[in-house]
């Protein structure tokens, strides 16, 4: 039986687009997804699993003669903070039952996510730099954070090819992202083509890391497809494209729909974004695998609205 590869958490934002692409790339009899919610469409076969079940990942991963492994199953950071426990137990139990099948080398390589989260208060906020003070101050950022340890331990203890991004905020129009502080730059273009209308859950002036889907696609299987040696920091990437506010978007959103209006509200996902940087100094992926990015603020707004109102017609 050929060698497959496994997409856990695969009805989620990334999971959702990353499946289609890897179908396309691998071909559909390549590809297992799979997720704690009962299948959506998926072009390839799908098995329901919980990540917190240990055995049920390894049976699923012997059924299918899988070999590699992204696991995307994860709660952000504004769900996170609702249920910490919940947070933490299912970020990490999840990503150590994994890298034990990797220390066991029935899996051969894992692409984990790490996140913009594992930085903090004191870390320094512009061109945040690879190597920092990280002090996360959110359970999902203190997830993150121990995770890429956990990664970087297997992988010099035992060998494990485990290869992780810290990725920014996510924009995509094909799945909805659920749970996260940087989700208003999803729904403000829903709600502008619903509505005209958005109230913000960040104020005016909040600037996050951001970036827009197809870029984090080609970023994720890239790092994936890189050749080992390539591949010098073993706990997580930064990765950047884009930074902006809720101003900044705003306006660009307006220039195509000029009847558009922004209000303010920020709730207690203020206080979660303000202890993340404004912006990444992603050099080292740049230069160990040759990451590029290409989507601006301005084309990624194009192709959003494009691609949403074709769905509204
Ligand atoms: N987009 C994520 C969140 O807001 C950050 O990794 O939680």
């Amino acid at each position: 039986m050929k060698e497959k590869i496994l997409v856990i958490g695969a009805g989620g934002q990334i999971g959702k687009e990353l499946v289609e692409e890897l179908c396309q790339i691998y071909g559909n009899e390549n590809i297992v997804a799979s997720d704690i919610k009962a299948e959506s469409a998926t072009p390839c076969v799908f098995e329901k699993l919980d990540v917190m079940d240990a055995q049920g990942i390894a049976a699923t991963i012997k059924k299918h003669n899988v070999k590699e492994v992204y696991l995307l199953a994860a709660l952000l950071s504004a769900t996170a903070e609702k249920f910490p426990e919940k947070g933490w137990k299912l970020n990490m139990d999840g990503l150590l039952n994994v890298l034990e099948l990797m220390r066991e080398k029935v899996i051969s390589k894992l692409f984990w996510p790490s996140s913009i989260a594992v930085f903090g208060p004191n870390t320094p906020k512009v061109n945040t730099p690879q190597y920092t003070v990280m002090e996360p101050s959110t359970v999902y950022g203190i997830s993150k954070q121990a995770g890429e340890r956990w990664c970087e331990y297997y992988f010099r203890r035992y060998g494990a090819d485990v290869r992780s991004l810290r990725y920014p905020g996510l924009i995509s129009y094909k799945s909805p992202p659920g749970g996260g502080t940087t989700d208003y730059a999803v729904d403000i273009y829903y709600e502008a083509l619903a509505k005209a209308r958005y109230e913000c859950f960040l104020s005016k002036d909040t600037v996050l890391p951001m970036m827009y889907m197809p870029d984090a696609l080609r970023a994720t299987i890239g790092i994936m497809q890189a050749d080992a040696d390539k591949i010098k920091i073993r706990s997580s990437y930064n990765l950047a494209a884009i930074s902006f506010s809720p101003e900044e978007i705003a306006a660009e959103i307006k220039s195509h729909i000029p009847s558009f209006e922004i209000t303010y509200k920020p709730d207690s996902r203020q206080a979660i974004a303000d202890s993340w940087p404004q912006s990444i100094d992603d050099s080292e992926a740049r230069k160990d695998w040759g990451w590029k990015h290409n989507y601006t603020l301005s084309t990624m707004t194009t192709d959003m609205l494009k691609h949403l109102s074709e769905a509204k017609k």
